[in-house]
């Protein structure tokens, strides 16, 4: 491979100050002029000898690949430095993280639009902050394979969020580079962890720029052990993005409120008024990042917690911005808790056994007078099959729904989940997907709101929402 350094750094030597294997020696250290009677180790220079084999582990490649830095920022920073001289062509993304106009800028670069001859590195933020964009991993392979002399900078700050990383096609082109951070999934932002992933050959040459100081030993420290057990990394990155995100995307979509698809832990947004909108919800308790690059003017970008912090969030979102009234909502599980189920198939499919159980419509009216909103949801395994065709359940839906309304009972909303437990759709509780709709819909008062059933499924789905759970009617709050 061509060596694409800056030829004066090839021809530097390194500074590696002899410090591994201090802290276990036994003798007095009189090698650094540190202070000699301190006896927490903090006097010491950190040593971290193993630690980018540790860190090589856990991105699958040799520890030789690996240059750990204070923070991917210093990361980013290191490959400016190596590769960009004054004058030199970079192409950087817009609007994007603004590490990267500051690094071009202190180099003297020259920020270009087109991939041009002179074109020394091409900046790919991969998911982009702040759009959340993702690169496709073929068109970084594309670039890489067509401009073999171009550096291709790959930040992957957000890469365990979006389970996509370009380490794989550094073997075959090694003119990629990629930072990557303990900041954001591994949450350690304080200590100023990160790391970049290279050739081995590019990392001999960046170590020549960074000190050999640079790391901490808390930073060093903190990584040893999130690396020994990064189950909590997976778990958290797992609720952001597979329930947490698509909550907040699914209250964005039922409220036309557009917003950029997002493969990171953040969703970019347009309210009207965003900056109004900001100021609110600054009051409110929530920080979001108003967007100022002309391309994107007027949009905010919100973080991704986790699932409780994200309904909590739409629920102030509702009240201050969209200026609607917190709403009691009362759920109601259907066969078992309203009506009679059938013992023998737990099917109500015959309007003969439809039957209201005793105290529903009491109950029902009851809460209707204090204001709550009734709503009804309910599994209907396989409705629509031979098995359970529709027009059966609609006519004891129907019968249902008349004995309410002759007691002057409405039901706002009935939600039915019609699939089979194989289908694993997100919408049979306990799963929350048909309520968290409708909690897109209202400004939830968490404290009235309840969901009452006669099936664990009933409680798990309430507890999953952060509601009351009453198994039976005579639990209500009538
Ligand atoms: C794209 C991107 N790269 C790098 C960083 C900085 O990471 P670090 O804390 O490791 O310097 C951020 C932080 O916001 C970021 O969004």
């Amino acid at each position: 491979m061509k060596n694409l350094v800056l030829k004066r750094i090839q021809q530097m030597c390194s500074y590696n100050p002899p410090l591994d294997g201090r802290a276990a020696y036994r003798g007095v250290l009189l090698d650094f002029n540190e202070r000699t009677i301190a006896t927490t180790g903090l006097q010491r220079y950190p040593e971290y000898g193993d630690l980018a084999e540790q860190v090589g582990n856990y991105v699958q490649v040799p520890g030789s690949s690996i240059l750990v830095t204070n923070g991917s920022d210093q990361g980013i920073d290191l490959i400016f430095r190596a590769f960009v001289e004054v004058g030199d062509g970079v192409v950087l993304p817009e609007p994007s993280f603004a590490m990267f106009k500051q690094c071009a800028d202190i180099q003297g670069a020259c920020i270009v639009r087109q991939i041009k001859p002179n074109t020394k590195l091409i900046v790919i933020c991969n998911p982009n902050n702040p759009t959340g964009a993702l690169t496709p991993l073929l068109t970084i392979e594309a670039l890489a394979k067509t401009n073999p002399n171009t550096i291709i900078l790959i930040d992957e700050a957000y890469a365990e969020f979006s389970g996509v990383t370009a380490i794989p096609l550094m073997t075959q082109y090694p003119n990629i580079i990629v930072t990557r951070t303990f900041s954001k999934a591994f949450g350690l932002a304080s200590v100023r962890m990160g790391y970049i992933v290279a050739n081995s050959t590019y990392i001999q040459e960046l170590k020549k720029i960074m000190g050999p100081y640079d790391l901490n030993s808390a930073g060093v420290t903190a990584v040893r052990v999130a690396l020994a057990d990064t189950s909590y990394v997976t778990s958290y990155v797992q609720e952001v993005m597979q329930q947490a995100k698509p909550l907040v995307e699914l209250f964005f979509r039922k409220n036309s409120i557009e917003y950029y698809p997002s493969q990171a832990n953040f969703v970019l947004f347009k309210p009207d008024q965003a900056e109004h909108v900001a100021q609110r919800l600054e009051q409110a308790g929530y920080r979001l990042r108003l967007q100022r690059h002309p391309s994107i003017a007027g949009t905010l970008r919100v973080s991704i917690g986790t699932v409780p912090q994200m309904r909590r969030f739409i629920n102030v979102y509702q009240q201050v911005i969209l200026q609607r009234q917190p709403q009691r909502i009362a759920l109601f599980d259907r066969d078992g808790t309203l009506v009679y189920e059938p013992e023998s198939t737990k099917q109500l499919d015959d309007v003969k056994d439809v039957r209201l159980l005793p105290g529903v419509i009491p109950a029902l009216q009851g809460l209707q007078a204090q204001g709550y909103l009734l709503v009804m949801v309910s599994n209907q395994d396989g409705l629509g099959t031979v098995a359970f065709p529709q027009v059966k359940f609609a006519a004891c839906q129907e019968l249902i729904i008349q004995h309410c309304k002759a007691a002057g009972v409405t039901f706002a909303e009935v939600l039915i989940c019609p699939h089979l437990p194989t289908a694993d759709c997100t919408c049979r509780k306990p799963k929350t997907g048909l309520i968290d709709a409708l909690f897109c819909d209202y400004a939830v008062d968490y404290v009235a709101t309840f969901l009452c059933g006669d099936r664990p499924t009933d409680r798990q789905c309430a507890d999953a929402l952060g509601i009351t759970f009453y198994p039976s009617l005579t639990d209500l709050p009538l």
